[in-house]
């Protein structure tokens, strides 16, 4: 069926037809359709375009559409050009005459953005539940090794040590702006539409705020033509997708390489890793390199739509039907991503003994040093310079930290005084980095604390 025709002497080519239809993915906000014509009859109501009987039918009618459309049944050789479409069709069917009235002082340029707004709305919330599941699943993990030590990487090479708890809450920080920005994506999307017409403004007095207050939209859009020209609430969205699948994505990479052999310092839960069909002894990382894979898709997502809107003239063009693909396909890839980087949080097991000895052998300890030197009165860069020497010094005889006695040490520099030899324990120069935001273990255990109470707040 058509929503239109009457100009045309004749229909459209079978090859327009099957390049045109949206049928195949817009069915998607079935749901969300009928619950926005549902509304809108009531606000034809309202406005004397339906009686309440009329309007009583129409409800009804969408209600019985609703239940329908669970089964596939639903959809067999529909040809409709897309779901809202479909949906009226079906309104006819069962309503009659009545449902000729639906389409008064509305068009669909006004109803796909509600449809998709009413859509994404939740998908923003079921975004932000799984980013609170990750968080929480980050929170405990950091709880069952709180004083483990890791080296912290710059450039991939060992630099300074930190507290596992301490690397863990990087990532909660990451995710905590992301639940954030979903949020505000959430209220950029949390605006209703109707009302707009097709882009002028509907030609009949619909109490738009009541309208908002029916669907439990916060506000009402402010311009009818910004309505039929504007995604930026999706592409807020896919942003904020994008964004948190970069986070998730290096989360990934970093356990890819630190449960490696080279690495060796998680185990990943069986139920995450893959075997090989022809190399038996492989445990392969398969589910965090999907997370990483699919991070290049989310974000592909958000380059096809702003790419689709850069050049459209105002108002709506059906270019912008192509923003349905790409929003549905990353809404889902980052729900999944979540949830699978959820269960990978929660069956890893850290091996605590070898990032400790990682730590160890490395010179993570060499700013402690230098920081120590300066503490006792040696300039900053002197200090530097010492360390440095001495660094080389043991590079070329072979000698880790944990070789070296405070009386050679000393002997190398006379800067080096007895209570320095402490420092060559990664665990020691920590301790001097209690300020907010440090690695200092007091400063980590009241961040987990401050991270825990965060969660509680972060609601949906
Ligand atoms: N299927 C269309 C879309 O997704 C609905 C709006 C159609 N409007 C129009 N003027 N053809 O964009």
């Amino acid at each position: 069926m058509k929503l239109w025709g009457g100009r045309f002497e004749s229909g459209p080519s079978e090859v327009f037809e099957r390049f045109g239809n949206s049928l195949d993915f817009d069915r998607r906000l079935i749901d969300c359709d009928i619950r926005g014509s549902q509304a809108f009859a009531r606000a034809l109501e309202r406005v004397g375009i339906l009686s309440p009987e009329e309007r009583g039918a129409i409800v009804d009618a969408f209600e019985a559409i609703r239940a329908e459309s669970a089964s596939p049944q639903f959809y067999a050789g529909a040809t409709d050009e897309d779901v809202h479409t479909l949906v009226i069709r079906k309104l006819k069917e069962k309503a009659g005459k009545v449902a000729d009235k639906i389409h008064t002082g509305r068009s669909r340029n006004e109803q796909v953005s509600l449809d998709t707004r009413l859509w994404l709305r939740e998908e923003c919330d079921r975004v932000r539940a799984l980013l609170r599941g990750v968080m929480g699943a980050l929170l405990a993990l950091a709880g069952r090794y709180p004083d483990s030590v890791i080296p912290g990487y710059t450039h991939l090479r060992r630099a300074q040590a930190v507290l596992w708890p301490h690397y863990l809450l990087a990532y909660f920080e990451m995710f905590a702006r992301d639940f954030d920005r979903m949020g505000e994506a959430r209220r950029r999307t949390d605006v209703m539409p109707l009302g707009s017409g097709a882009l002028a403004g509907s030609g009949f007095p619909f109490d738009r705020e009541a309208i908002a207050g029916d669907l439990g939209f916060a506000a009402i859009t402010r311009n009818s033509m910004d309505v039929s020209a504007d995604r930026d609430f999706a592409l807020d969205f896919l942003y904020a997708a994008s964004v948190a699948m970069i986070h998730l994505s290096r989360l990934a990479e970093d356990w890819i390489l630190y449960s490696s052999e080279e690495f060796a310092w998680l185990e990943l839960g069986d139920g995450v890793t893959s075997g090989s069909s022809l190399m038996p002894q492989k445990k392969n990382p398969d589910s965090l390199e999907l997370i990483r894979g699919k991070c290049g898709r989310v974000m592909g997502s958000l380059t096809s739509l702003m790419v689709t809107m850069k050049g459209l003239p105002m108002t709506y063009n059906r270019d912008m039907q192509e923003d349905k693909v790409p929003l549905f396909a990353a809404a889902d890839e980052v729900s999944a991503s979540l949830e699978m980087a959820r269960v990978v949080i929660e069956t890893v097991r850290l091996l605590p003994e070898k990032p400790y000895t990682a730590a160890q052998e490395s010179w993570v300890v060499a700013t402690d040093l230098a920081e120590a030197l300066a503490r006792a009165g040696t300039p900053f860069h002197t200090a530097h310079q010492i360390v440095g020497r001495f660094v080389l010094e043991s590079v070329r005889s072979g000698k880790r930290p944990a070789d070296w006695t405070a009386e050679e040490m000393h002997a190398f520099a006379p800067e080096f005084t007895a209570d320095l030899a402490a420092q060559l324990d990664p665990r020691q120069g920590m301790k001097s980095r209690e300020v907010p935001g440090g690695t200092g273990p007091a400063s980590v255990a009241a961040a987990l604390a401050a991270a825990k109470a965060r969660l509680e707040e972060m609601t949906v």
